[in-house]
């Protein structure tokens, strides 16, 4: 795990930007794993912006996300692929036939979800996924005591991840308690993981991922067992750190050649 603790939310958001446009200048056909919520939406700012500028295009890029709410059809307002057309496919060049997302008003979700896994695995699988971590060790939707092993599938979100999304919706009770999520083993088939943290709400269960056991009751714990894990934080996300001085050593103000 390469763990880089920046000085601001801002600096460690940069950095993440500019390593997925990095990946789209080497190869412009890149296959990108994208993430949902706060964390992630000023990443996509940068990226539009970059888009804007002329810095790059997205035109060839396949995007896939991690997950989906079941029961929310694409055009709702909170759906999944509604938030990634808003904050970045419709900003952007992205092709519409390139952009994944599980369909969370499929018939049988069951099936909808071996179709996604399959669907990453035909497209040669993904170069780099972006991550953000819940305040109870999840990534995507894989709540803790997810299988570690476990491929894209249905799970029920945790109360705690329903209470915390609620502030996208009206009322608590509109937030699907069920969706379809890449499981760990499919995010651990990512060829690059790419982890943004920030805040110190997010300290806890950034501790447990980079220093607690392998354990599935903190599913980001998975990410040890990646051998090009990239964890980027602020310094209010790494203050639960034992080893805080050694990341800082290793890579001063989360200073790396590349990341
Ligand atoms: P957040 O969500 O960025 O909205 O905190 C991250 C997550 O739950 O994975």
């Amino acid at each position: 795990m390469k763990v880089l603790i920046f000085k601001s939310p801002e600096d460690a958001t940069e950095a993440v930007a500019a390593s997925l446009i990095g990946q789209v200048l080497d190869k412009p056909d890149a296959s990108l794993g994208f993430a949902t919520g706060g964390t992630a939406e000023p990443v996509y700012d940068l990226m539009v912006s970059a888009f804007e500028k002329g810095k790059v295009s997205f035109r060839k890029v396949r995007a896939f996300n991690l997950d989906e709410y079941i029961g929310l059809t694409p055009d709702h307002p909170m759906s999944y692929r509604c938030y990634m057309r808003r904050h970045l496919f419709d900003r952007t060049d992205f092709q519409p036939e390139n952009t994944h997302i599980p369909k969370g008003d499929a018939q049988d979700p069951a099936v909808e979800a071996v179709r996604y896994e399959e669907e990453i695995d035909r497209s040669g699988g993904i170069d780099c996924q972006l991550l953000g971590i819940g305040e109870n060790g999840h990534i995507g939707f894989n709540e803790p005591t997810s299988s570690l092993s476990s491929r894209t599938r249905v799970k029920t979100l945790a109360r705690g991840t329903v209470e915390a999304n609620s502030r996208f919706f009206d009322r608590i009770e509109d937030v699907p308690r069920l969706c379809i999520t890449m499981g760990i083993a499919t995010i651990l088939g990512s060829r690059k993981c790419l982890l943004l943290a920030t805040g110190k709400r997010k300290a806890g269960a950034v501790a447990k991922m980079i220093e607690g056991p392998l354990a599935a009751i903190c599913p980001a714990s998975a990410l040890q067992m990646h051998s090009n894990a990239v964890i980027c934080l602020d310094e209010a996300a790494a203050g639960e750190l034992n080893l805080r001085a050694y990341y800082l050593d290793v890579h001063p103000d989360g200073k790396v050649a590349a990341l």
